[in-house]
């Protein structure tokens, strides 16, 4: 949520700053803008809506050529999307530039302490408060790093501050609470950024930045304190995939080469779990297996995608564990009281690894003596590095603001958790762990089938784009299937869709069903599934109320052809590998009916990748 970036060294700043940006898109786009010193000067260019709107108003009128630079692309949270609202801020007499991504929440306070002593504020925003104070402090003749840090001192709530002053033409001081920002560490320069994507071109290798932490930068130096400007571990690390990976590779959205990456983002997140013998390990997983014995409740806690992936893998681990799980929306997690003990384990689910949410409730989690382990797809992120143990699950970057490899992926992964936690445990038997895991290592060449044979969805995508009502159907792990299926559609096609557990159907959702409203419904394998007939039941019931039926079956399923008005085919899997394979359709449908709808698929309005803000 926010994408901000800041640059020092030898390259043109503003050209750095700006194709950061656009890497860094997906994290918001209300308003961009970049500021650079130049002559003891701030010079900044802000504009509301996408980087687009930024490229013609730099174009218009031009900034000029320094070593220093800083930008931001915006996702609104106090102040609506204006240009006077855009980031940088800078402060009253001009003296410094700063952005910020996060919330400052106890800026009402701070800016009428301003006011009272007569500063003019330009904008609504919370973090202009944080620019002011920031200037006051500079012009007093604090160092912009004491300064900054005496503001730190006084903010509350989430953020990551990024700040330059006139009179210093090749430094960059930045400070960091709950939001990310990790430092690029290249040669005769160097970057702050929210993601490593925003530098890669140009290094990787990276510092994550911890937590109440301020760093330092010059071309040649990266200094790094903690609030009290005593000297703070740093953690470098080297960023493994390349900047092919953060492009869109003919693709005309990233959500579609995401779709289409999953065989190799599942087979990768498999990859090097495998004992020779066959038993499964997980090298990150450093809880001893006493402690895992001991364990009487798996809480599993998300948001959005990741939240259904979490519904998916309770069905899985319960089955193979024995273990109750739960499985809760982070923002409701730490709000309700959660019976906790220190035999409870908290699994999180999260592709960034920044999720506000689901970080307070591991916090929480953790202050109640829980063991908590991250399965996220960044590494460093802050999750992780506040969790007992990490899963990382290795889908690669993932752009598109609607998740899709990173759903497939944390399923995958958290099916690795189940068997491990079933294996050490012994709540089954060797042979039963190794039957289900060499199935597992046999699904992404059926999810690349399922991707090769995708043309009838999109066909269907053309019938359905006037719809204004899609219902998604699912018993088991169909069900989260069909939740997800919904959510995707929302997301990015901007149409009401709901998901429902088909048996569920006679107590409201069928008062729905209307002539012509589109029905998808997640078939469980036939013969082998006590469900299947019952969801077959299911079907002929919405196409009796004139229900436009589209059905999700494996192959061979003879059943359900006679009640399918659309029949899309699945490879056989077992019930609780399905979702595996029968996600892929529902997502590649959203993707095209959005594309059909003429909507930005990689940038749905109002949404931002990744939740950094509570
Ligand atoms: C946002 C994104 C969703 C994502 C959710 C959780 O809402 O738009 O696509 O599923 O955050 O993100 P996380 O990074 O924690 O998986």
């Amino acid at each position: 949520m926010c994408g901000i970036i800041g640059y020092t060294g030898p390259r043109v700043a503003r050209n750095v700053v700006v194709a950061g940006l656009r890497r860094m898109e997906y994290r918001g786009y209300d308003s961009a803008g970049v500021a650079v010193v130049s002559d003891g000067r701030i010079e900044y260019r802000k504009k509301a809506g996408k980087i687009t709107n930024l490229d013609a108003e730099l174009d218009d009128h031009p900034i000029p050529d320094t070593g220093l630079g800083i930008g931001h692309t915006r996702w609104a949270t106090h102040g609506g999307p204006t240009d006077a609202n855009a980031h940088p801020h800078l402060s009253a007499g001009g003296r410094v530039a700063l952005i910020h991504n996060g919330i400052i929440e106890n800026f009402a306070v701070l800016r009428t302490e301003l006011e009272a002593d007569g500063v003019t504020f330009a904008s609504q925003t919370d973090t202009e408060t944080a620019a002011q104070l920031l200037g006051r402090e500079v012009e007093a003749g604090a160092d912009l790093a004491d300064a900054m840090r005496t503001v730190c001192g006084r903010l509350e709530g989430a953020f990551t501050l990024v700040a330059v002053d006139a009179a210093e033409p090749d430094r960059l001081v930045a400070a960091r609470r709950n939001s990310p920002l990790v430092v690029g560490v290249g040669e005769g320069e160097n970057f702050v950024a929210s993601d490593v994507a925003a530098f890669i071109e140009f290094t990787r290798n990276a510092i994550e930045l911890g937590q109440d932490q301020v760093v330092d930068v010059t071309p040649t130096s990266v200094t790094v304190t903690d609030f009290a400007g005593r000297p703070a571990p740093t953690h470098p690390f080297e960023v493994t995939w390349d900047l092919s990976a953060a492009e869109k590779s003919g693709y005309d959205w990233f959500m579609r080469k995401e779709i289409y990456e999953q065989p190799r983002a599942v087979a990768d997140t498999l990859l090097g779990r495998f004992n020779p013998d066959g038993s499964l390990r997980l090298d990150e997983l450093h809880i001893p297996e006493a402690e895992l014995r001991s364990i009487d409740k798996i809480i599993i806690v998300a948001c959005g995608t990741a939240y259904y992936a979490g519904l998916v893998a309770k069905y899985a681990i319960e089955h193979w564990t024995r273990i109750a799980c739960e499985v809760e929306i982070a923002s409701e997690f730490r709000y309700r009281d959660p019976i906790i003990t220190g035999s409870t384990l908290v699994v999180t689910l999260s592709q960034s690894g920044e999720t506000a949410d689901t970080l307070m409730a591991i916090r929480h989690a953790r202050e109640q003596r829980a063991k908590v382990i991250a399965i996220c797809n960044t590494n460093g992120a802050t999750i992780p590095r506040e969790s007992d143990a990490v899963i990382y699950t290795h889908a690669g970057p993932e752009i598109g603001v609607a998740s899709t490899k990173g759903f497939l992926t944390q399923v995958a992964a958290c099916y690795l958790l189940g068997l491990y936690l079933a294996q050490v445990r012994g709540s089954m038997y060797d042979d039963e762990i190794h039957a289900v895991m060499s199935e597992l290592a046999a699904t992404p060449p059926l999810i690349q089938k399922v991707l090769d044979e995708l043309d009838p969805i999109k066909e269907l995508a053309k019938r359905f784009v006037d719809q204004k009502s899609v219902l998604f159907l699912g018993r088991h792990v169909g069900y989260p299937v069909a939740l997800e299926g919904a959510l995707k559609l929302k997301e990015i096609a901007y149409l009401h869709a709901e998901g429902f557990p088909a048996g569920e159907l006679k107590h409201g959702p069928i008062a729905l069903v209307e002539d012509g409203i589109p029905i998808f419904i997640v078939v469980p394998p036939q013969g082998r599934d006590q469900l299947h007939d019952k969801v077959v039941s299911n079907i002929q019931e919405v196409r009796a109320r004139g229900a436009l039926t589209v059905v999700l079956a494996e192959e061979g399923d003879a059943e359900v052809e006679p009640y399918a008005d659309v029949l899309f085919r699945l490879p056989k899997v077992s019930t609780l590998l399905q979702p595996l394979v029968a996600t892929v359709p529902l997502q590649m449908f959203a993707c095209e009916l959005a594309t059909l709808k003429g909507y930005d698929v990689d940038q749905p309005r109002n949404l931002a990748k990744s939740v950094t803000v509570e």
